[in-house]
């Protein structure tokens, strides 16, 4: 009897989920979609990532508890909500929105407004936002180092000390803008390329209240939500701000303009190449000193302008191989 009862139980609960399947995708043909997925698959979970480092690498700056909760309750937290809502998107939200459950998090939130339905916009807003802000933000650290800056030859140094004048100024208005967030968010460093034009790219230090992105891209993040420091700093925010600097990993964050932005380095590039020849050291070794000043032959606009032309051509070829690389966001 107890048999028979689970085989109708069963069989009923199969055909519920045939049907259902057959409704869910009925008008929509099967696609190829991002990632190799097919739109017949099932969604693919949105996966909670594991830090690129132990839960106590940031002490003393940021403490291991603070750490734990901050990314098994709090990330975990939105990512569970980001995907109930992702779900939900792409069961209600037809078939040109169900693109978006495969897309990268990031790309799903910049497109949002112009892409998807209103009724979804806070909830991705808030819960997509959380959880890729923290996955940024996670990403973005390491173990603390004293003294810790960008390469002094990376574009995104130049690009600081050009428009803050100083590394210091640049750190001084960030933990400013820090300091000025009232209630929950973020602070951020981000950049905005000017792609027709010169390729040059112009950073700027923004916040951004609850979840939501900085405007422009972002370079570096820092959670101000009291749930990031409470533990440790309670209600002094300024010290865990300038604690941020230790934990900085700059040499992802190098990566950013020239992902983002190539022909910047490649403008960068043709100049410093310029100056090398100048200087007789175009070559795969130049000399170190001799490469310090040509850097600040590049800085100071001490570069002859026909060698630059001349570079331009040289380094043609190269920016057409790398326009040619898909954009890719970390
Ligand atoms: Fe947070």
């Amino acid at each position: 009897m107890k048999l028979a009862i689970f085989v109708v139980i069963a069989t009923v609960w199969i055909k519920l989920i045939t049907f259902s399947t057959a409704i869910d995708l009925a008008g929509r043909p099967d696609v190829d979609l991002p990632g190799g997925h097919k739109l017949s698959d099932p969604l693919p979970p949105l996966v909670l990532p594991k830090l690129p480092y132990e839960y106590n690498a940031l002490e003393p700056i940021i403490d291991e508890e603070t750490m734990k909760i901050h990314h098994l309750k709090h990330q975990e937290a939105y990512r569970a909500k980001a995907q109930s809502t992702l779900h939900q998107l792409c069961q209600e939200g037809g078939a040109k929105d169900i693109w978006a459950c495969y897309e990268d998090p990031y790309i799903v939130l910049r497109d949002m407004k112009t892409e998807l339905p209103k009724k979804f916009h806070k909830d991705l807003r808030n819960a997509l936002g959380g959880f890729w802000n923290h996955k940024f933000f996670f990403d973005s650290l390491h173990a603390p180092i004293k003294d810790n800056k960008p390469s002094v030859d990376s574009y995104l140094y130049r690009n600081i000390l050009s428009q803050w004048g100083s590394f210091e100024t640049f750190q001084e208005k960030f933990e400013a803008e820090a300091l000025s967030v009232f209630g929950s968010g973020w602070a951020w460093l981000t950049m905005k390329c000017n792609k027709i034009a010169d390729g040059s790219c112009q950073l700027f230090i923004e916040k951004s209240p609850n979840q939501d992105l900085p405007v422009h891209t972002p370079v570096i993040g820092l959670d101000v939500w009291e749930h990031a420091y409470y533990i440790k700093y309670q209600n002094r925010r300024i010290e865990y701000v300038r604690g941020f600097w230790q934990l900085i990993d700059w040499k992802k964050a190098e990566q950013i303009p020239l992902k983002e932005c190539p022909e910047s380095v490649h403008s960068h590039m043709r100049v410093m190449s310029a100056s090398l020849h100048q200087r007789g050291q175009l070559n795969d070794k130049p000399d170190p000193t001799e490469l310090k000043a040509a850097l600040k032959d590049v800085i100071e606009g001490n570069v002859d302008p026909a060698l630059v032309a001349q570079m331009k051509e040289r380094f043609k070829q190269g920016i057409a191989q790398d326009e040619e690389k898909p954009h890719q966001y970390p």
